[in-house]
């Protein structure tokens, strides 16, 4: 096992995991259609390990580009990260959600049956839970009831094509990774997230509210019933989401494995701001806002079943993500 393809690779997850990739000796090429992310990635990747993947800028639905990738390469392992993630944009715009999302993965997997790659690592999301009785979720729980959101309908329909694909070829070998909700960057401060317009996510918001880009930070709710009133999310450091992914690769077998990668713990958002005023010496201007639609009041992982079986588990905390991150605003 040698040369990986990394789709969505100048993004915020799959730029990380190269690093982490390099380091353990892959060869790498990347395909991305730079919608969500910046070449110069490709420059920071280089400069923290001293190697470049090769880049094709390719949109997973153009399958002509696609199928002559595959034809000109061989590639052992595909990791696929491409995809729209905005939980908001998606509601508003679920077409282009399904047919990037769920349109680029089949293509994608199309290419790989034609050309024999059996093996693929897929991003995916604790979103795929829905609603759920218990706050901690583990991968024996059903999924794709009471997701509220297309970008998380897609994870869902992409990891049930996963695991038909799986029953119809046995030689296919797919491991599902659940992240919750990453944050934090490389240490070096060179790379991090910066997703092009608004964000959703609240650690790329806290970063444009430190930035002066953003007035202040609204706090969606703090009258839910959790211990400060605010909601409760298991923030994993982006450098462990990455170690998960070159830790699954090792124990892939056929069939479909599914793993949520997470801290097994939950954080608020008022904790979330307190860890960054701390890590930056500033205050955070924020104020409270009314509940943000589809919210749940807490929700995080069970992380014990990716421990056991692929020996991984985080080791970084909230307060080296917000160190990371202040590191990372510095640079910009
Ligand atoms: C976290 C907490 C908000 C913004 C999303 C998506 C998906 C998944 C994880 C990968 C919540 C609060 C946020 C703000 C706030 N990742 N918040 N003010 O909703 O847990 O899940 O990210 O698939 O992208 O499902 O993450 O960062 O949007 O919100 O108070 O301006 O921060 O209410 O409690 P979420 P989030």
């Amino acid at each position: 096992m040698k040369r990986i393809l990394v789709t969505g690779g100048t993004g915020y997850i799959g730029s990380h995991t190269i690093i982490e990739l390099y380091k353990n000796g892959y060869e790498i090429d990347v395909i991305d259609n730079l919608f969500n992310s910046k070449i110069t990635v490709l420059d920071k990747i280089e400069e923290i390990s001293g190697k470049r993947p090769s880049f094709y800028e390719i949109d997973l639905l153009d399958y002509e580009k696609m199928d002559k990738l595959f034809s000109d390469n061989h590639y052992d392992l595909v990791m696929h990260f491409a995809g729209l993630k905005a939980v908001g944009e998606s509601v508003e715009k679920p077409l282009k959600y399904y047919e990037n999302n769920v349109g680029g993965t089949v293509n994608l997997l199309k290419c790989m049956k034609d050309h024999d790659v059996h093996k693929i690592i897929f991003s995916s999301s604790a979103t795929v839970y829905g609603e759920q009785e218990k706050a901690k979720l583990d991968e024996s729980m059903i999924t794709g009831i009471g997701i509220t959101n297309p970008y998380g309908e897609t994870k869902h329909v992409i990891e049930e094509i996963l695991k038909d694909v799986s029953e119809s070829d046995k030689e296919f070998e797919a491991v599902i990774l659940r992240y919750f909700n990453p944050v934090g960057n490389h240490p070096s401060g060179l790379m991090g997230e910066d997703p092009n317009g608004i964000p959703n996510n609240l650690m790329p918001i806290i970063m444009k509210v430190a930035r002066g880009e953003i007035k202040e930070l609204s706090v969606f709710g703090d009258d839910y019933n959790t211990p400060d009133g605010t909601c409760l999310r298991d923030y994993i450091h982006v450098v462990d989401l990455a170690k998960g992914h070159v830790a699954a690769i090792n124990k892939m077998k056929p069939g479909v494995l599914i793993y949520n990668l997470g801290t097994g713990k939950g954080v608020s958002v008022l904790e979330m701001i307190k860890a960054f005023e701390e890590a930056s010496g500033k205050k955070l201007p924020y104020k409270i806002a009314e509940r943000r639609a589809g919210d749940l009041p807490e929700m995080y992982a069970d992380p014990t079943k990716a421990e056991r079986e692929l020996g991984w588990k985080t080791e970084l905390t909230v307060e080296d993500a917000m160190r990371d991150t202040i590191c990372y605003l510095n640079n910009l």
